[in-house]
């Protein structure tokens, strides 16, 4: 368990480093992430580099001790470079280049750029491949960020249409798998097709997914690239990218793979005010999170993670980009510290270590305030690194397999996104709230590819899967496990279309039903759910189900049809349901897989690790927390508001 922080050596008077990197030091921090926004220092006209100050700053953070991630430097590509090449800037939908000025301004379908950041990196490996103190690479920054996975520009309508070409073979076969016979939208070759925009009304929807599987795979070349010159040039070292916080704008668990660790942006307190949550989770959680809000990330990284995954970016203090930015309540620095590392993260690494006092961020706190002194997060920072020191004597824990899978597909996530057929249809958001209910009931949950063998768990839930695939079903049918489908699951194939079956399409191979009818609902309408003598609630979206002879209703609607029904192993919900109803469906489910659950007090969470049993409290109240077989080895299972407990546990 190390500590990191974001350092910006180019933002600060060379005189500081010294003094920077011996007070990272004393505070605990190990590992130092520095270069991902520094080319225009590094390189300030074509062809002249200035390594002597970059040289220095990593030689005094390596003379402190101190072990340095390196960054390619290619999210902000410099003023030159674009004036020297402005097809690299991105074409945003309304068909304007993006503009110097700010970050991320680049197009992944650009050849030139990708040329240029294939140079950019490949000079940064020669200069620092070896260097003992460089132990890790992170490419690019926070790919997607600002929106900036798609470009409508002519390169990257240039290879869409290859990209199509390559999937389809011919153009009669896209013809056919897009249904273009709809409205007229028949093409007669490749290069009469454009990226899905500028149209009069929506586009059709196998267009625009294609679109954004096609803009994923542009981030995976980019990335890809960056990794094989890193590999050749800086062997044995870590490869890490810093992906987002509820964000799918390409498909990470593809970019993992290329990647020994994945890492995520930790800022749950600008999260809470800029996401889904309704006002009154807004103001509860207000200086906090969600306390399922970090959870969920790092169940998700750790799932495409080859080694452990890291958190490269964790909040300090207030943020500058959300709405409203509120300071984290006293003590969430060090909660959402520790909770990383009960997930099973190596690494929590602070953004930043001192505030800017010039530039678009310098109202982002740090470690340190701009006057040089230790701020609320720097203070935390210290607790957490004497606490880990404290508990130096514990053998290494590995966080194994959950019981728990909770199946996360970005393919399926997008067809959500293009094709929701209701405006509060989030099929992310689904997934955090399947994810939160599994969690409120003490459940550890690995979040888990598609692809990935579902034989060792014991409930597998999939909250947001219209296209399931034939390894996916083959999995399904090949587990044991209790199995929990929620609505829309098998809904379409691939081409966005309807399977001729009906839904759940293939998947009636697990549960026989049929789903002949399907509505969304305003927002304020409520049906009521009957389940084991409760009423509940189901909102947003509504199906009616045929169920087959073998399958039975578990809960039903006020009209008496199937809420859930059942057969076997599997259910299926026909609805977007309350989360109390979810709670008590998942609980069943997880009964049934012989799981023992308990209903967490309100704000509490707990995580096992290996032997360790961790324990979280965002919520208000102080709460007891009975464990028999627990021994505390940090704080207790009285946990106070924003408190937390660390036990050695045996499992019953
Ligand atoms: C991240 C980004 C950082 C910084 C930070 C501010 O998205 O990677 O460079 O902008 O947000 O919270």
């Amino acid at each position: 368990m190390r500590l990191g922080v974001c350092y910006y050596p180019e933002h600060w008077p060379e005189a500081w480093w010294p003094q920077d990197a011996r007070q990272m030091g004393a505070l605990g921090i190990r590992q130092v992430r520095i270069g991902e926004f520094c080319w225009s220092r590094v390189e300030p006209e074509p062809g002249r580099f200035e390594w002597g100050w970059l040289d220095r700053a990593v030689q005094v953070l390596a003379d402190a001790g101190l072990h340095i991630v390196m960054c390619t430097p290619t999210a902000t590509p410099p003023k030159w470079l674009v004036d020297q090449d402005p097809d690299m800037l991105a074409v945003g939908a309304d068909g304007h280049a993006r503009r110097f000025g700010s970050r991320r301004h680049y197009d992944f379908s650009s050849d030139r750029y990708l040329a240029q950041a294939e140079r950019i990196t490949r000079a940064f490996g020669e200069r620092y491949g070896t260097h003992p103190a460089v132990v890790a690479w992170q490419t690019d920054n926070e790919y997607g960020c600002h929106d900036t996975v798609m470009s409508h520009s002519p390169q990257a309508v240039r290879r869409f249409r290859l990209w199509l070409q390559q999937r389809y073979g011919s153009v009669a076969e896209l013809n056919r798998a897009w249904g273009n016979v709809f409205w007229s939208q028949e093409y007669a070759s490749f290069d009469e097709v454009d990226s899905p925009a500028g149209t009069v009304t929506e586009p059709n929807p196998a267009h625009r997914l294609d679109f954004q599987r096609f803009a994923s795979d542009e981030v995976l070349r980019f990335n890809r690239a960056q990794c094989a010159i890193l590999r050749e040039l800086s062997p044995g070292r870590t490869l890490v990218h810093n992906f987002m916080q509820l964000y799918t704008g390409f498909d990470h668990h593809a970019v993992a793979a290329d990647l020994d660790v994945a890492s995520w942006d930790s800022y749950p307190i600008g999260a809470l005010e800029m996401f889904w949550f309704g006002e009154p989770d807004k103001r509860r959680w207000l200086r906090t999170g969600h306390p399922d809000f970090t959870a969920f990330h790092h169940d998700l990284y750790r799932g495409m993670s080859r080694q452990p995954l890291w958190v490269m970016e964790q909040q300090p203090g207030p943020v500058n980009w959300a709405r409203w930015n509120p300071a984290p309540a006293p003590g969430m620095v060090r909660l959402w510290t520790w909770e990383a590392f009960a997930h099973g993260a190596d690494v929590v690494s602070y953004f930043r270590w001192r505030q800017a006092p010039f530039g678009q961020e310098q109202m982002h706190a740090g470690l340190q305030t701009p006057d040089r002194q230790l701020d609320q997060g720097g203070r935390e920072a210290a607790t957490v690194a004497e606490e880990v020191a404290s508990l130096a004597w514990l053998p290494a824990q590995t966080s194994g397999r959950a019981p728990v899978a909770l199946v996360f597909d970005y393919e399926s996530l997008w067809l959500l996104d293009v094709h929701p057929q209701g405006a509060d249809y989030n099929g992310l958001q689904l997934v955090f709230e399947a994810y939160s209910a599994l969690r409120s009931l003490g459940l550890d949950v690995d979040i888990v590819p598609p692809g990935t063998d579902l034989g060792d768990y014991r409930l597998v839930v999939l909250p947001a899967v219209p296209l399931v695939d034939d390894v996916l079903l083959d999995r399904l049918e090949a587990t044991a496990a209790q199995v929990v489908l929620y609505p829309r699951a098998g809904s379409k194939l691939p081409g966005v279309r309807i399977p001729e079956e009906l839904p759940p399409g293939r998947l009636r191979r697990l549960i026989d039903l049929r789903v002949p009818r399907v509505e969304s609902l305003r927002p304020g309408v409520h049906e009521s759910v009957h389940l084991g003598g409760g009423t509940f609630g189901a909102s947003r979206w509504r199906e009616a189900l045929d169920l087959g002879p073998g399958t039975q209703a578990e809960a039903c609607f006020a009209d008496r049809t199937a809420a859930v029904a059942r057969q076997g192993r599997t259910r299926y919900l026909a609805g977007w349901f309350d989360s109390a109803l979810q709670q008590r469906v998942l609980e069943r489910a997880a009964h049934d897989a012989g799981l023992e659950t308990v209903r967490l007090p309100d704000g509490v969470r707990v995580r096992r690790r290996g032997e360790l049993l961790f324990a979280f409290n965002y919520g208000q109240a102080t709460h007891e927390l009975r464990v028999p077989s627990a021994r505390w080895v940090l704080g207790s299972g009285r946990l106070a508001p924003r408190g937390l407990g660390i036990a050695r546990w045996q499992p019953a």
